[in-house]
């Protein structure tokens, strides 16, 4: 690992160079590492004749403690994305499962020669998608949702889509096939139509552009584009330093209670006792997780900057509060690097004036 004052030397490759620190010790947010064992752990479990029901009980109460709803949906993503990929023999671009049920169930139906050759693959995602069946089961829906019948109403109907490709494919009756791949896709797109959230689901992308090696800057700059369009800043804002029962991210995501809040913790940590340095440590991924949040922020808050002077609501003191977010925060990430107490407490204090200044001129 590469120490983090020399990198903040680098000035513009900072957050390129950010990526490379948090690739191994940081990666819990974004990474599915062990996602998949236990997924085939409970696969293993449901593809017998007599499934035991305890057991499977067993392995989903422990993925529910040991893994977050969205880390277990993105075994569907393309394998470069981290996902487990439709033909693990054959990666390659667009090779997600998501992609290949969609395209099942709505272009040209397969031949039964094609269907025969693809068996395997097809019984494996049916097999997937109802251990899914019961791992959404045992969550239910996000917390912020009541809907709770439509989650399992929409649960249930990519479980009977699943069900019905696997006896289409016994069967070999392609078109019997494609009416169940459609019927999958529509369960997981009426799911994700009510429960999703789409500022959480930008922000965490946007963090993710922003923690590559190599950062794309015309893919961030795309995105921030859509979110300007499709969220206000107050929301966006909302959603990374409000609580959880708030609909915030939270500041330690596994541990949700009232004052969980991104902003509390800083603000806290800005003017309450100084920590340890054992409690630094202790903080160290969630505070980098925070900070790097603030740094995600940042970016987004520049795109948002006010177009012309109205009084003191011009766009320098607008760059000016949102540049001092952005020091302050690469202050905060060398003091936790460095595990110095006294000057994380130092940042914050200026990460918090900063927030507070710009608050009182724009808001
Ligand atoms: C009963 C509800 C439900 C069903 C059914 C469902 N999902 Fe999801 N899925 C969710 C929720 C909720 C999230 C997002 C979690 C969040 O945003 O915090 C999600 C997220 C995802 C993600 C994004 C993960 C990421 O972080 O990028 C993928 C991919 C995904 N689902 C694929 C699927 C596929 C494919 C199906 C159907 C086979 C499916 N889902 C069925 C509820 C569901
Ligand atoms: C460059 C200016 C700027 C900076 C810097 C800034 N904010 Fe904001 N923030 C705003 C504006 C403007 C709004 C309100 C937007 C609206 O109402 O449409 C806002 C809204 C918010 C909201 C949601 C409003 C609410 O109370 O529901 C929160 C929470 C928030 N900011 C937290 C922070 C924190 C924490 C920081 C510092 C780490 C920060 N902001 C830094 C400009 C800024």
């Amino acid at each position: 690992m590469i120490a983090m004052p020399r990198l903040l030397a680098c000035g513009a490759t900072l957050l390129a160079a950010l990526i490379l620190t948090i690739g191994d010790a940081d990666a819990r947010w974004f990474q599915v590492a062990g996602v998949q064992k236990d997924l085939d752990q409970l696969v293993e479990l449901l593809r017998v004749k007599k499934v035991n029901q305890a057991k499977v009980k067993a392995q989903v109460a422990a993925m529910q403690k040991n893994h977050e709803l969205e880390d277990i949906m993105k075994v569907y993503k393309p394998t470069k994305s981290k996902g487990i990929g439709w033909n693990p023999a054959k990666k390659g671009v667009g090779d997600g499962i998501e992609s290949r049920i969609f395209a099942l169930g709505t272009k040209q139906e397969l031949t039964q020669a094609q269907l025969q050759a693809e068996k395997g693959l097809l019984l494996r995602t049916a097999y997937y998608n109802l251990a899914l069946f019961e791992i959404n089961k045992a969550f239910g829906p996000p917390k912020q949702f009541r809907k709770v019948a439509k989650w399992h109403a929409a649960n249930a109907e990519m479980k009977s889509g699943s069900e019905g490709v696997i006896t289409s494919v016994k069967a070999n009756d392609p078109a019997a096939l494609k009416k169940a791949m459609a019927k999958i896709g529509s369960g997981c797109t009426h799911c994700h139509a009510l429960f999703t959230d789409p500022v959480k689901k930008d922000l965490e992308d946007l963090f993710q552009l922003l923690h590559r090696e190599k950062v794309d800057r015309p893919k961030v700059n795309a995105l921030i584009a859509t979110m300007k369009t499709n969220h206000a800043l107050d929301e966006i804002m909302a959603k990374v330093y409000k609580p959880t029962h708030r609909m915030g991210i939270g500041f330690d995501p596994a541990k949700q209670n009232p004052g969980d809040g991104i902003e509390k913790r800083l603000s806290d940590l800005g003017t309450r006792r100084e920590l340890t340095k054992a409690e630094l440590l202790a903080e160290k991924d969630l505070l980098l997780r925070a900070a790097y949040y603030n740094l995600t922020i940042y970016e987004v808050t520049k795109a948002f900057a006010p177009a012309k002077a109205k009084g003191p609501r011009n766009p320098i003191a607008w760059n000016r509060h949102n540049d001092e977010i952005k020091a302050g925060t690469e202050k905060m990430i060398a003091a936790i690097e460095a595990n110095d107490p006294k000057t994380l407490k130092k940042a914050l204090g200026r990460v918090n004036a900063s927030c507070n200044e710009c608050h009182s001129i724009f808001r």
